[in-house]
């Protein structure tokens, strides 16, 4: 883990505001709120109620009036987004366009009887109407819940439902590999027993055929119909801003939820540090909105600070690999934010395709999601990044609302070293503790956790107080859990090492081991499932899954294929197992409980600790035996 020879920074250098961040934590984000436009300043920086925290207490703002209004007063011809399709389509907006479409979208809300606090879900594909239904609940005070368009019409019903939202936004479709994905369909067999559902608004994005029900409204006849102006709300600074649901250890997905002066406090402070953005840059996130990275980084983020940035519809390989070079180049782009996974598959391509681009406009490479292999990062900041563009290795997650730990150029000089995200922003303390919460020495690992509240911190689960506590701040006292294994090395340098519970990473995107099983055993002839991850050269991890069949069903290739197609139906296709291994019985302890650990021990082939409190050995071994004939039939 020695320093290496790497760029260390773009010329900033501003010692005070760690300094600042250091001295006092709450007077330093208070100092970084005032960056925002506040209807009403706040009487009270920090209400911590452990462990509930409420920032700016008293403060009224709103977060599409700092997205838009602002810069529309200022530079309302400025580029807001540079869309691309995946079929090629393009579509430019300036701050002005943006300002109106998203007044415009208000309005139809509001003529929808939507009100503040009401729930709206957003199930679209990459283009811009995904960030105006965002930025247009933002305005009038609705709380916005997108779910990925990848996720499955049980898995849209389920975050429907637990939100009650009252109006869906969706597509008749979305292109991705060339075909178009039903979106609409989707949405119709999810709310088909949702009698809480008022309307679906549907935007024509492919002009393919759909069937129009009763409840639904077509996006351009109600905008033709709105008006252009929608005076923005005077919203409380812990008013929710959205849900979005995230994994965890349960089966049912946890909606976690975000404010609005802390969040966009936390943005502000963070795009800045880390992006260094300038008034000319040309930023692209490929992150899809329906994840947090999406949120942060594409919606809220860059416009907080007027940014250009591209935003591309499909997928990152398609119809070549060397697509996100075309785009780098089409567009200028001068900082790239992306994940591990992309990396890993387009360095798979070789380095001619970059090479034969020209991405010399880059100045600033990041990424995020996942634990960056030391190898991807050299060829990132090499063959990418020419050796002249620091690497940013952000981490942070859903609940942190924005980074949390990551090199800041924007901010200052630090060396670099390939696969550490380095220190925590300013502001933001964290400690690698053992499993009493001791801070463990240099180069051990440990849990991630953080000491005191920040801006970002959501505000709790959407409906469940008790679980927000348990799940985040019951394992390690006083401190929030991160669910993530970290090595802190002798230089003070952070190495993030994966999730230590049973949350699984499958190119980037989090999924429950729960999550899957449930899915897995929602087939008939499923008694019993087991999911763990194991390690995968592009995805990072994939998903291996042991399924014990019901009595007298007998295993073969189709009802193989059918569970396949059962989970991705229940989940999505992004939920498609690697591997699926039938087996008689499960290892579990004596009290009943699947002993995963000891999968997923066993699946990376590494050695079994002590067995002792399993029920029934023979479960090992025949777990063992699965596995071992597997990678046999691979290594032939
Ligand atoms: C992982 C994504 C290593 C981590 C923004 C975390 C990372 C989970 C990094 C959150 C990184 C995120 N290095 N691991 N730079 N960034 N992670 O909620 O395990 O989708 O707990 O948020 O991703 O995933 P989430």
């Amino acid at each position: 883990m020695k320093s290496e020879e790497f760029l260390v920074g773009l010329g900033n250098n501003d010692s005070g505001t760690r300094e600042k961040a250091a001295n006092d934590y709450v007077k330093f984000w208070d100092e970084q709120a005032q960056s925002l436009q506040w209807f009403k300043k706040w009487d009270k920086t920090l209400d911590w109620n452990f462990p509930f925290a409420r920032w700016f207490v008293g403060g009224t703002i709103n977060a599409s009036y700092n997205a838009l209004d602002v810069h529309q007063q200022k530079n309302p011809q400025k580029k807001a987004i540079l869309w691309e399709g995946e079929n090629g389509d393009t579509r430019v907006l300036t701050y002005h366009d943006l300002y109106i479409q998203v007044n415009k979208f208000s309005n139809v809300l509001k003529s929808l009887g939507v009100e503040k606090g009401d729930r709206i879900t957003i199930y679209l594909p990459m283009i811009p109407e995904l960030s105006i239904s965002m930025l247009a609940c933002a305005r009038i005070g609705a709380i916005h819940t997108v779910v990925f368009s990848g996720f499955s019409a049980t898995s849209l019903k389920d975050r429907i439902e637990d939100s009650k939202s009252k109006v869906v936004i969706t597509a008749d479709g979305g292109y991705r590999r060339g075909s178009i994905v039903k979106l609409k369909q989707v949405v119709d067999d999810a709310i088909s027993s949702l009698d809480f559902v008022d309307n679906v608004i549907v935007v024509q994005r492919t002009n393919n055929q759909i069937k129009l029900n009763q409840k639904d409204l077509l996006w351009n006849d109600l905008m033709q119909k709105a008006k252009d102006t929608c005076e923005p709300e005077h919203l409380d600074s812990t008013h929710p801003l959205y849900i979005l649901y995230t994994s965890g250890t349960t089966g049912k997905p946890k909606g976690v939820l975000h404010g609005t002066g802390g969040y966009l406090t936390h943005l502000h402070s963070t795009f800045q540090w880390a992006f260094d953005i300038k008034d000319s840059d040309v930023f692209f996130c490929t992150a899809d909105i329906g994840w947090v990275t999406g949120h942060s980084y594409v919606v809220y983020g860059p416009l907080l600070h007027a940014a250009t940035q591209v935003m591309y519809e499909g997928a990152p390989d398609y119809p070549n690999p060397a697509r996100m070079w075309e785009i780098i180049q089409k567009y200028k782009v001068s900082i790239f934010y992306t994940t591990p996974t992309a990396l890993r598959m387009f360095m798979r391509f070789g380095n001619s395709m970059p090479e034969s681009h020209d991405l010399s406009t880059l100045r600033l490479l990041g990424t995020v999601g996942e634990p960056i292999n030391p190898e991807v990062w050299r060829w990132y900041y090499t063959i990418i990044g020419k050796k002249k563009c620091p690497i940013i290795d952000t981490w942070w997650q859903t609940e942190t609302g924005g980074i949390m730990i990551s090199p800041l150029p924007g901010l200052e000089t630090i060396p670099l070293k390939p696969g550490s995200a380095t220190r925590p922003i300013p502001g933001v303390c964290t400690l690698v503790v053992d499993e009493t919460g001791k801070e463990v020495s240099a180069d051990t690992k440990g849990f991630l956790v953080i000491k005191n509240p920040w801006p970002g911190m959501l505000l709790t689960l959407w409906g469940d107080d008790e679980k927000y506590k348990t799940v985040y701040w019951s394992k390690f006292k006083n401190c929030y859990y991160s669910g993530d294994y970290a090595i802190k090395d002798s230089d003070g340098y952070l190495w993030l090492l994966g999730r230590a519970d049973d949350v699984l990473k499958i190119a980037g995107h989090r999924i429950g081991t729960a999550e899957l099983e449930s899915g897995f055993m929602s087939h008939n002839a499923v008694a019993e499932a087991a999911v763990c991850g194991i390690p995968h050269e592009v995805k990072g991890e994939a998903i291996i899954a042991f399924v014990v069949l019901k009595e007298g069903v007998n295993q073969n290739e189709s009802l193989q294929k059918e569970i396949v197609n059962q989970i991705r139906k229940e989940v999505g296709p992004i939920a498609t197992p690697e591997q699926i291994y039938f087996v008689s019985k499960l290892p579990k302890t004596r009290s009943g409980k699947i002993m995963r650990r000891l999968l997923k021990t066993i699946a990376r082939g590494e050695q079994i600790g002590d067995v002792s409190t399993l029920e029934d050995g023979a479960a090992v071994s025949e777990v063992k035996a699965a596995i071992a004939a597997l990678k046999k039939s691979i290594h032939n």
